[in-house]
């Protein structure tokens, strides 16, 4: 008897230009387009193994070994009704295929990095299924047209069906058709970017991306200003800076943004806070860090950018790497030494140090814990379909 199963990876994406406003909240359409970076799946990613059996009774899934309730209607419903229809078009036009679209799955997802790092994994956990799915069904169905369902998972998620650098076309259609992902360059066209990742430590427990930002769209003036006339220039603006290679304009754009992104949190009633001191500390630095870097180059060195939490994601070319490593070391100890998967620090460890002509008072120190964790990473690969060896559920269709 066959077994129908496949495996695939999905990477998470951070973003430069964020997305923040549904003007849709069921098809899940923004009110504005959005830019992102994939980050590398050898460092941070989801695997997902679906298949398909006729011995199944209902579509179950499994999330780090757990079992999610499958919702009538709900997001994980529409993506897998979706990924269904796309099969059945086939088999209704090709009789020889097995017909497998008529069949419940088990699908079963996990997530390489730790729930509690508090970074979003429902981009690469979307992204996961809806390429676990094309590669069991064998669509032949394009990135964008798959980064549609995606979509309708978590919008962030249709970006993390591309590599590279990926923009989110708002689109304008009702239907949702012409929202969707498209690679603006792919990762080899410039793989000197890198991410190094503040785990901040959070104690409370803070507003969903979900309701914050229909609170926004539904109170916020401000966020109405940045749709028409803030959002349509940076997306132009930033596509070229990324197509010139050009760091400094990209630096300049990601942190204008994700402050502005911040600023209509804020213009948000009842006010809605994603950073705290630490997030705040660390923007000090890197404004300091950048000064000092203009005031000898005339360029921006480094990136800071925010999502919905207080943890800090840093763009910089991997040459200054090192240098905002020991930099953040300095203002937060590290409880564990730091993993360094490029080999960057010699047997001597991170020492703790600023560069030359930083002013250190521009943040107090803060105790062991304050970031609780960095993660060194760097842009990467789309969605990766994986072996058999890889597979998360067992012979009997349950997870391993
Ligand atoms: C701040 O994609 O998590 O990370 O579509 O409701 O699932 P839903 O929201 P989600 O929101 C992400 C918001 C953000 C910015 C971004 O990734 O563009």
């Amino acid at each position: 008897m066959s077994v129908y199963q496949a495996t695939a990876s999905a990477p998470v994406n951070i973003a430069c230009i964020k997305y923040w406003g549904k003007r849709d909240t069921k098809l899940i359409l923004p009110t504005n387009s959005s830019l992102s970076v994939t980050l590398d799946q050898d460092h941070l990613r989801s695997t997902t193994t679906s298949r398909a059996d006729p011995s199944f009774q209902k579509d179950r899934l499994w999330l780090n070994g757990s079992e999610d309730e499958i919702k009538d209607g709900g997001r994980l419903a529409t993506c897998i009704k979706e990924m269904k229809a796309l099969r059945k078009q086939l088999e209704d036009k090709d009789s020889s295929l097995p017909k497998i679209s008529g069949y419940f799955v088990h699908i079963s997802s996990r997530n390489n990095f730790p729930t509690a790092a508090g970074l979003a994994s429902s981009a690469s956990g979307f992204a996961a299924l809806v390429a676990s799915l094309a590669a069991l069904y064998k669509l032949p169905t394009s990135q964008s047209d798959l980064s549609r369902i995606a979509r309708q998972g978590s919008g962030s998620a249709c970006r993390s069906l591309f590599g590279g650098f990926v923009a989110w076309q708002m689109g304008e259609l009702p239907d949702g058709s012409d929202s969707l992902a498209v690679e603006v360059a792919p990762r080899e066209h410039w793989p000197d970017v890198h991410a190094l990742i503040c785990v901040v430590n959070d104690e409370k427990k803070g507003t969903s991306s979900t309701a914050g930002m229909q609170r926004t769209v539904d109170t916020s003036p401000l966020l109405q200003h940045r749709i028409k006339h803030v959002v349509p220039e940076r997306m132009a603006a930033i596509s070229e800076a990324i197509r010139a290679r050009d760091f400094d304009a990209f630096a300049r754009i990601t942190m204008q943004d994700s402050n502005q992104f911040h600023a209509v949190a804020l213009d948000t009633e009842p006010p809605i806070f994603y950073m705290n001191d630490v997030s705040r500390a660390i923007i000090a630095l890197i404004v300091e860090y950048n000064r000092v870097a203009v005031e000898k180059t005339g360029k921006l060195k480094a990136a800071y950018t925010y999502d919905a939490g207080p943890n800090a994601v840093i763009y910089t070319p991997k040459e200054n790497v090192k240098e905002i490593v020991e930099l953040i070391i300095k203002y937060f100890p590290q409880a564990e030494n730091f993993k360094d998967p490029f080999g960057l620090f010699g047997a001597a460890g991170v020492q703790g140090k600023v560069v030359d002509g930083f002013n250190g008072a521009v943040s107090k120190p803060f105790g062991v814990g304050a970031v609780k964790g960095l993660i060194h990473t760097r842009v990467g690969d789309g969605p990766r379909t994986l072996g058999a060896e890889e597979a998360l559920l067992g012979p009997d269709g349950l997870p391993k």
